[in-house]
């Protein structure tokens, strides 16, 4: 732990660099204790100096300094102060080259930032600020430089080694040695350096390009896994060819390569012709990774495929601006989904995803713009909001754009600032001007924090056929914004009759008939539309598509929710009211515990899943979206005080009722899903395993005999891992004797496979059994869990924090858990671990007795000298 400076960084402090980098030769000789760099910049003063010199400020820290040479001349100890974090040279010429070596030690890098080692090969990680850990340069993505970088290593131990862009030159040296020399043609910030050394085997594969250019697509795996990145492959090339077809990207290298490592902070990273992924990005059999599996796989690979675009042609003037790449790719890369998949189905996904982990964020001590205004440590700022709220913004203009002025938007954006690095407002601008719409107050959902509120009503002149619909938007406090302005929200509209058919929504004064589906454009603290031509008193169906990441509340009736769930057309819309109706009988289950009421089934409730049950819906995937219950993170979101304890009772009460009335249902609809064909990546069945696997785990609420020897059976004879967890996953929450030989058998059988042990952890820290605890804490000290392995620790550590009623346990003992894994993991990864304090920064959601215990815990942390600062910005922020 070094770094104890705890400054804050202002958005509007930004000053373009004095001094930029017109080229960088790096000279990488990887050795077997020590690395040396040597780095040679040719460095120019970008201001003018009439005005007086300014020092050269280089970023660094974390390396030893061997040596430094200013236009090939040593720098005499005076000429220069090194800080814990800087290197200043007060006088330099305006234009000059400067040498400098430094020493590191990749094999004690635990902070997987930087130059380390992972599973005996070498590799980087320099988003946001790792380059400043290899040598001294001045780290900020607004410095472009061209990149020529040679890697020296012993031949037989790193026969592969690697960098961006082409290679140029190679050769053998003395003792064993060999070395390749690469050249990146397009100017990069230092975030997108990336180099890989190792034995590595190979799997290849090529691309045609648009306009006809050949590109090698090359993937670099251990040895071991060379069967498991056959997918990963094909879903680059689908990629590729995606951002042509839909966005006119062509790639602009000859090769791209990609490389997957055990050892990483996140999920994978878009450095330039190189991408290093998370191995659980890459690897898939199909007995080894589930359908979602190899969803987020080709996900993921399409992301930092797109960011060669949005991101590394284009990228952001400093980390402000994240979202300007982020936001922009993580929309590139859910289009890029929903095209391959099920869109409707997608788009839940997401949702889910957003209102559970971004509204959380967005309502919490840590929310912040998706254009943050300052930060301490930069890497705490890679969130859900940055991320995907920031996509969401992105698909509110192309909503109110259109797609095809969207589209120009685009266009005109890449054509105006390729090779360059900008900022959000230069984002917006290109689409304000491609588009010639005002979007001025489109802007503020960059700048304002928090999740708006919209709040509708409405009421109906059945004498004039006027549909009228009240909508008020709101916007809570955030940390520094106790008041908001209104936002424009796109929200999209239908109208359905009583018979569920889908009505023209006619604006009054307007010729008759309109639309079937209309954006409202809401700009104001209130407004009223009338909608006219109505026989009878519609039900509107609002927010279709989830066209803007707010809450929406309408007073729906049970029999209005009973009616979208059955005709509503678009897919979220339709799956939404499900989950409303859901929600409010759960939390209806959730009161009537708090006032020792006994619970009972909601018959209406029962009825309208059986109707979705047994409705035929022929999107599988869809129906099973449709029948999953809102998660217990979700209903917590609408407590004003959260009761985990009795949320997850009336979550499982429901589940078991269900399963009660419609066991044979489940079972009918299970059979007809399960298919006798082996199983088949891509075989377009996932919809049909995913409702089987969930018709199963609601029959396991059953704790029935028989129905356990059918997940039994499942177990035994599944061919791909999607069916093996779909057993495994309520085999492990099932108190049978079968359990703990079933968990057996596939720990043993899956030893070997690391990702596969992560899921085995998971398994176990995710179980609803009374104790879940006790076994966590017992895997700390199984022989496979591996603290310094992100994927390990997130495994089990961080799958535990989000097991409601174990995390949350009324004596605190959960809290413990985590912080004692965590005080142990700070000082070797710090990124990691600010990230893992999330679950205890809600604190304030809950009731008096669990926010103390919160709170001590996080106090616990806060305790220790020397707080790294990416921890200690989130404990000071949240506490
Ligand atoms: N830019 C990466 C992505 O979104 C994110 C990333 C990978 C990252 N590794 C990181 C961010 C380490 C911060 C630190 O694709
Ligand atoms: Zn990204």
């Amino acid at each position: 732990m070094t770094e104890t400076a705890h400054t804050t960084i202002h958005r509007h402090d930004y000053r373009p660099p004095d001094y930029t980098v017109e080229s960088i030769d790096l000279r990488f000789e990887l050795g077997k204790e020590t690395t040396l760099v040597r780095s040679r910049l040719a460095l120019r003063a970008a201001y003018d100096r009439s005005g007086g010199e300014r020092p050269l400020i280089l970023d660094g820290h974390r390396f030893v300094l061997r040596s430094l040479c200013l236009d090939g001349a040593p720098l005499a100890p005076e000429a220069f102060q090194v800080s814990e974090e800087t290197l200043v040279v007060p006088s330099v010429p305006a234009t000059f080259t400067l040498e400098v070596e430094t020493e590191l030690r990749p094999q004690d890098n635990t902070f997987l930032e930087g130059l380390y080692r992972s599973n005996g090969m070498f590799c980087t990680q320099c988003e946001a600020q790792g380059f400043r850990s290899i040598t001294y340069y001045p780290d900020r993505p607004d410095v472009l430089s061209i990149f020529t970088v040679t890697v020296i290593a012993d031949r037989e131990r790193y026969p592969v080694l690697l960098s961006n862009g082409n290679p140029m030159d190679r050769g053998e040296l003395p003792d064993g040695r060999h070395f390749i020399t690469w050249h990146d043609p397009f100017r990069k910030p230092s975030y997108l350096f990336a180099l890989v050394a190792g034995r590595l085997a190979c799997i290849e594969d090529s691309f045609t390009t648009c306009s006809g250019r050949g590109v090698s697509l090359r993937l670099y795996l251990q040895e071991a896994n060379r069967n498991k990145g056959e997918h990963a492959l094909r879903s680059l090339k689908k990629a590729m060819r995606w951002d042509e077809e839909t966005f006119g990207r062509e790639y602009d290298l000859d090769c791209y390569m990609i490389v997957a490592v055990d050892d990483f902070n996140m999920g994978a990273m878009e450095n330039k012709g190189l991408n290093i992924f998370n191995s659980c990005y890459v690897l898939a059999t199909p007995e080894t990774a589930t359908d979602t599996d190899y969803q987020a796989i080709e996900e993921v690979i399409g992301h930092e495929y797109f960011h060669n675009w949005s991101g590394n042609r284009v990228t952001c003037r400093d980390w402000f601006q994240l979202s300007l790449k982020e936001g922009l790719t993580i929309f590139r890369d859910q289009e890029f989904s929903a095209d391959m998949e099920s869109r409707g189905v997608k788009r839940i996904a997401d949702v889910r995803y957003l209102r559970t982990a971004q509204f959380a964020e967005d309502g919490g001590p840590l929310a912040h713009p998706v254009r943050p205004e300052s930060y301490m440590e930069i890497n705490n700022f890679y969130t859900a909001t940055v991320y995907n709220k920031g996509g969401e913004l992105i698909r509110m203009l192309r909503t109110l754009l259109g797609a095809g002025r969207f589209r120009k938007g685009m266009d005109l954006y890449f054509e105006r600032h390729d090779g360059h690095a900008v900022t959000i407002e230069d984002f917006v601008q290109a689409m304000a001007d491609a588009s010639n719409m005002d979007l001025g107050q489109f802007r503020l959902w960059y700048s304002q924090a928090g999740t708006p509120l919209v709040e509708a009503s409405s009421s109906f002149e059945a004498a004039d056929g006027v549909f009228t619909l009240t909508v008020r938007q709101s916007c809570p406090p955030t940390p520094g914004q106790p008041d908001k302005q209104p936002f424009h929200i796109p929200l999209v509209v239908g109208l359905l009759d009583r018979a569920g058919r889908e009505l023209p929504v006619t604006l009054f004064g307007e010729p008759a008939p309109g639309p079937t589906t209309r954006i409202l454009e809401v700009n104001r603290a209130e407004q009223t539309f009338h909608f006219s031509g109505l026989d009878s008193e519609p039900v509107p169906a609002l927010l279709r598509g989830f066209s803007a990441p707010v809450k929406l509340d309408y007073p729906y009736r049970p029999d209005d929710l009973v009616l979208l769930m059955a005709h509503e057309t678009d897919p979220f819309c339709r799956w939404e009211a499900g989950q409303q109706l859901a929600a409010q009988v759960i939390l209806a289950l959730v009161a009537d515990q708090q006032a020792g009421r006994e619970l009972k089934p909601d018959q209406a409730f029962v009825a309208a899943y059986r109707a979705a049950l047994t409705s035929g819906e022929p999107d599988r995937a869809f129906l099973a979206e449709a029948l999953t219950l809102p998660s217990e993170k979700y209903l917590a979101e609408l407590m004003p005080v959260i009761d985990p304890g009795a949320i997850h009772i009336a979550r499982r009460f429901t589940i078991r009722a269900l399963a009660t009335q419609l066991r044979n249902d489940f079972l009918a609809v299970r059979e007809t899903c399960r298919s006798t064909r082996p199983y088949g990546v891509d075989d377009g069945r996932s919809g049909e395993r995913r409702l089987a696997n969930l018709c199963l785990a609601y029959l396991m609420s059953l704790e029935e005999q028989a129905i356990t020897e059918l997940c039994i059976q499942q177990y035994r004879t599944s061919d791909n891992m999607t069916d093996t967890m779909g057993a495994l996953g309520p085999l492990a929450s099932c108190d049978c004797p079968e359990r703990s030989q079933v968990l057996e058998d596939f720990y043993r059988h899956w030893q070997g496979d690391r990702l596969v042990v992560d899921k085995w952890f998971s398994l176990r820290a995710l179980s609803d059994l009374p104790g879940t605890l006790d076994d966590a804490r017992a895997l700390i000290d199984h022989p496979d869990f591996e603290l310094a392995n992100p994927n390990r620790f997130r495994a089990l550590v961080g799958a535990f924090s989000q097991n409601q009623p174990h995390f949350h346990a009324p004596d605190g003992a959960g809290y413990r858990f985590l912080v004692d894994q965590l005080l142990r993991l700070i000082p070797l990864n710090p990124q990691v671990s600010a990230r893992l304090l999330a679950p205890l920064t809600t604190w304030r959601r809950f009731e008096p007795g669990r926010q103390a215990l919160m709170q001590q815990e996080l106090r616990r942390i806060q305790a220790l000298p020397k707080l790294p600062r990416d921890v200690y910005e989130v404990v000071e922020k949240s506490l």
